[in-house]
């Protein structure tokens, strides 16, 4: 089969979905949804890394921006089918615009390392220190992030399950192309506003 230049994009190589969580200055917590997020390895000194960590881009301003840069940290908690609903609202009201963005709310914990929000339904959670903030240009930029802290679902820490089993009960969801929520098995779980018309 030949290939054919497309437009430069990421259909068929997707992301993971996390939900940000950030404190507001009264203490309140706010979550917003995110895909742009990765992987870096940080040994250098320079950056203050050790080990794994994250980057994650964030677009334009908003509400979990402005808390980040604010506190330094945030936390980063995996998407489920199983809270897809609510992933998929926090990802479409703005914290900026709307005051009571949080009237759905999650089973909110707090972080066992860091002054951060977490999901106690998510299976796995991090806690991230930002390390470095990069600026691309008209409001976009990459926060570089250590993994302070880490809480996962504890029969996932079972290696008497085989791995694959352990990774097929998390249900995780993709940012699929063509903006629609792909299952990490393969199935269409909606276009990005649908999931949390069942709020
Ligand atoms: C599927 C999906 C993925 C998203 N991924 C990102 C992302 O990686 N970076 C980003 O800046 N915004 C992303 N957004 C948009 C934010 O979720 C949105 O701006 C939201 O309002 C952020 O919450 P906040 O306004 O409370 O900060 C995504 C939205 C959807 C629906």
């Amino acid at each position: 089969m030949s290939k054919v230049q497309v437009k430069n994009w990421n259909d068929f190589c997707p992301q993971q979905l996390f939900l940000y969580g950030t404190y507001k200055e009264d203490g309140t917590p706010n979550f917003g949804l995110f895909c742009w997020f990765s992987y870096i390895w940080t040994t250098e000194d320079e950056y203050g890394g050790d080990g794994l960590g994250v980057m994650a881009c964030i677009g334009g301003e908003k509400l979990t921006k402005d808390l980040i840069r604010k506190t330094g940290v945030f936390s980063a908690n995996l998407v489920t089918e199983e809270i897809l609903p609510l992933a998929d609202y926090y990802g479409s009201v703005e914290g900026r615009k709307s005051d009571d963005k949080m009237r759905f709310r999650p089973t909110i914990e707090k972080g066992v390392i860091l002054d951060v929000p977490t999901i106690a339904e998510s299976p796995v959670s991090m806690e991230l220190q930002v390390i470095k903030e990069i600026h691309l240009g008209n409001g976009d930029d990459v926060f570089l992030c250590k993994i302070k802290g880490e809480t996962m679902r504890e029969d996932l820490t079972n290696k008497d399950i085989p791995f694959i089993e352990r990774y097929k009960s998390v249900k995780q969801v993709l940012a699929g192309g063509e903006q629609r929520y792909v299952s990490a098995d393969g199935r269409d779980l909606g276009a990005w506003g649908e999931p949390k018309k069942s709020l």
